[in-house]
């Protein structure tokens, strides 16, 4: 049966490296504090103006299409994962279409934040299983340092996220290997435990105008990070097993499991309860934050160009976040 694999893999973040002392210089916070409680070390913030979420994911698709030996003209679909686009509509899928000037190929964006990656890749597995496209664009990408609160009354928020974006070129194959199955969830009752509320349709700019409230901060994200942190452990645990159990393997199969970068504590914890061994889980997170769609293609373009990732491994990707949404893909590489 026909599978989809990945061909090639390119990620891209901005130069701009924000520490945590940096950030205790805007915001009551200490590098001791982050890193206790995050793992992370430092982020990368887009100089603002420098960078849009459409132009990284663009950065990171050239590389993919490049080590995928491809062209841009070689692409027949484009999705593109991600919870910052560059405008409210349209969606930054169109973006890459025009600047890598494919022809008018089908791009579609995926919403699904944290979680957003493994959604886009599951979205392009379907779509070359059944046959419509041959190699499709998965992008997932995040500038989420514009949006958010540099204040000590952000800092609960602010510290854990960077910017960046991921890409993988998957293609159509015959062989024995490539994505053996993904497995999405979602869980609308805490949609308000991780979430932006404004602007949107329920709240929009000619409102919050309006009320001129200096302490509506409801345009700047919000986590209930205690409340995010006891689900994220029991649901990535539960959707690494769906996938292990879905293919008749166990933990001890997994090569590398590359989990979506939320805290280095979660992923700790995942490894812990898995019993997995250091070597069996890649982390990141310590270098650039959560970047949210573009954590898990960052880090899987890096375990592959670290050597970590070899052909016949069996890779497990899993997420988690704001939805609150979880997903895993097993992939035999
Ligand atoms: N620096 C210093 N102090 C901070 C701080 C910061 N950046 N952020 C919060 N604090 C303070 C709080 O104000 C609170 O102070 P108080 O006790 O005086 O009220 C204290 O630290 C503890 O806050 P709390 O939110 O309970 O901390 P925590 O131990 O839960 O850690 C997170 C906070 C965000 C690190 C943690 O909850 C977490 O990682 N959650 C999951 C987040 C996540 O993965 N999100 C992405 C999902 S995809």
């Amino acid at each position: 049966m026909r599978k989809s694999r990945i061909a090639g893999m390119g990620y891209y973040v901005p130069e701009n490296v924000v520490t945590n002392d940096d950030l205790s210089k805007m915001m009551d916070t200490s590098d001791e504090w982050i890193q206790e409680r995050t793992g992370i070390k430092e982020r990368r913030w887009v100089v603002p103006g420098e960078d849009t979420t459409s132009g990284m994911g663009v950065k990171a698709a050239k590389m993919a299409l490049d080590r995928a030996g491809m062209q841009a003209s070689d692409i027949d679909f484009i999705v593109f994962a991600t919870l910052s686009p560059d405008y409210y509509f349209p969606g930054p899928g169109v973006q890459v279409q025009e600047a890598l000037g494919i022809d008018t190929v089908g791009a579609l964006d995926v919403r699904n934040q944290c979680s957003g990656f493994v959604y886009a890749l599951s979205v392009a597995d379907q779509f070359i299983k059944t046959g419509m496209y041959k190699n499709i664009l998965v992008i997932g990408s995040e500038l989420h340092s514009g949006g958010l609160d540099k204040t000590t009354r952000g800092r609960g928020v602010t510290v854990i996220f960077g910017d960046g974006a991921g890409a993988a070129v998957v293609t159509a194959t015959d062989e024995d290997r490539g994505v053996l199955s993904t497995h999405l969830h979602s869980e609308g009752a805490h949609a308000k435990e991780l979430a932006l509320i404004g602007p949107a349709t329920r709240r929009w700019v000619n409102e919050i105008i309006e009320e001129n409230d200096e302490n509506d901060i409801s345009y700047f994200p919000y986590m209930n990070g205690s409340y995010v942190f006891k689900h994220a452990v029991r649901r990535f645990a539960e959707v690494i097993q769906e996938a292990l159990v879905a293919n008749s393997c166990t933990s001890e199969d997994i090569d590398l499991l590359v989990p979506h970068q939320a805290n280095l504590r979660i992923a700790q914890f995942i490894q812990k309860s898995m019993r997995l061994r250091e070597d069996q889980v890649y982390n990141n997170i310590m270098k650039y934050g959560n970047t949210t769609a573009a954590s898990i293609p960052i880090a899987l373009c890096e375990a592959v160009e670290e050597g970590r990732v070899k052909e016949g491994d069996l890779i497990c990707l899993a997420a988690f976040g704001s939805g609150f949404t979880w997903a895993s893909a097993l992939i035999r590489w």
